[in-house]
């Protein structure tokens, strides 16, 4: 399997550290020093859904294909206003696309889980064009009073089509229980049966202890998949790592030992995207034409369950008719 199109989307509305401050007990200079984060870009206008549909257009005009070509949608996705229909049902016929469809939730990881999955269709046969949509919107399930959580995290969407080729070398995908330590709840309707009354949750995170999992399950999976392919953190050309914070970027960097240029960042721009960073990251760079052709890329991402995921690509260059 390879990506051969790309493509993202995100809100227009810009919320500097410095706008939080009005309601927050918090400094620009916190934020900063504390995640990397700048600024964030917040859902206000639009919707979900057009964001997932504006990302998703730019990555199959960009793979040369025609929706009618795409024959699995996989979207990525953690919350979104409907429970049902899923979001991926929503966005298919709008984009033109006649498919089975299906939402996953991988948390942050999800990217890696669809791309894990479409792998297996591919390599099977069971499809051949597969479009991976992560589209999120975090900043719906913060509680906007809570400095600890709402200050991370901004909306946006990305997508990949990916097809049959030899980009993929491996991937890797894990999880495990740990609910207390990040969550987030909605009520559902009671019944007639079941009275106990629920309440809905904002994001509730224990953020040290999320950190500390990061950290130890990104270098695990780092660590694993380098070595089962025989390779060592200086094959890599590029490690395209979950954006949810420059610390955390930091720590695994450290413990491969490689420099600062091999982890592109732009968690400073949008906050924590969720599964959409790292699909925002590759067609940010990919479309100002600084992957190079033929690099090997390390793919890296964790998130609340806890889930992880990694994957290494041989990278084929994309033309993009602007
Ligand atoms: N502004 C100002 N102060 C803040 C703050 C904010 N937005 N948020 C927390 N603080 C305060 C705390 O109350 C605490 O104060 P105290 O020392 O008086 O008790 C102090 O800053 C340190 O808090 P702590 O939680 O120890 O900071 P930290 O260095 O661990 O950074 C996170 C907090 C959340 C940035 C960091 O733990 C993190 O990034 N964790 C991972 C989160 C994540 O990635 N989640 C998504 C997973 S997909």
């Amino acid at each position: 399997m390879k990506i051969i199109g790309t493509g993202s989307a995100l809100p227009e509305k810009v919320v500097y550290n410095d706008m939080l401050t009005g309601f927050l007990d918090t400094s620009d200079s916190w934020i900063t020093t504390r995640t990397g984060i700048q600024t964030r870009h917040l859902l206000s206008k639009e919707t979900l859904s057009e964001l997932a549909i504006t990302s998703a257009s730019a990555a199959i005009q960009s793979s040369g294909l025609q929706p009618s070509d795409i024959d699995y949608l996989i979207c990525s996705n953690v919350a979104n206003s409907y429970v049902t229909p899923s979001l991926s049902s929503i966005i298919l016929s709008p984009l033109g696309c006649c498919c089975p469809c299906t939402d996953l939730n991988g948390a942050c990881a999800g990217f890696l889980y669809a791309l894990d999955i479409a792998d297996a269709f591919i390599s099977t046969h069971r499809a051949k064009n597969i479009l991976i949509v992560a589209a999120e919107e975090p900043s719906r399930f913060c509680n906007w009073h809570e400095r600890e959580t709402s200050v991370l995290f901004g909306d946006g969407a990305g997508a990949v089509v990916v097809t049959e080729g030899n980009g993929f070398v491996d991937f890797r995908v894990t999880a495990d229980t740990h609910t207390d330590v990040l969550y987030y709840k909605r009520s559902l309707e009671t019944t007639p049966y079941d009275r106990v009354e629920e309440k809905t949750m904002p994001l509730v995170m224990q953020g040290r202890e999320v950190f500390k999992l990061a950290v130890r399950a990104c270098i695990k999976d780092v660590d694993t998949i380098l070595e089962k392919n025989n390779l060592t953190g200086d094959d890599i050309d590029m490690y395209l790592l979950h954006q949810a914070n420059l610390r955390i970027i930091d720590s695994i960097r450290e413990h491969l030992g490689q420099p600062k240029e091999k982890f592109p960042t732009n968690l400073q721009k949008y906050g924590n995207t969720s599964s959409a960073s790292i699909l925002i990251l590759i067609d940010e760079l990919s479309r100002e034409g600084l992957i190079p052709d033929q690099s090997t890329l390390l793919l890296s991402a964790f998130g609340g369950g806890f889930v992880t995921g990694a994957a290494i690509t041989k990278w084929s260059k994309i033309e993009y008719n602007s």
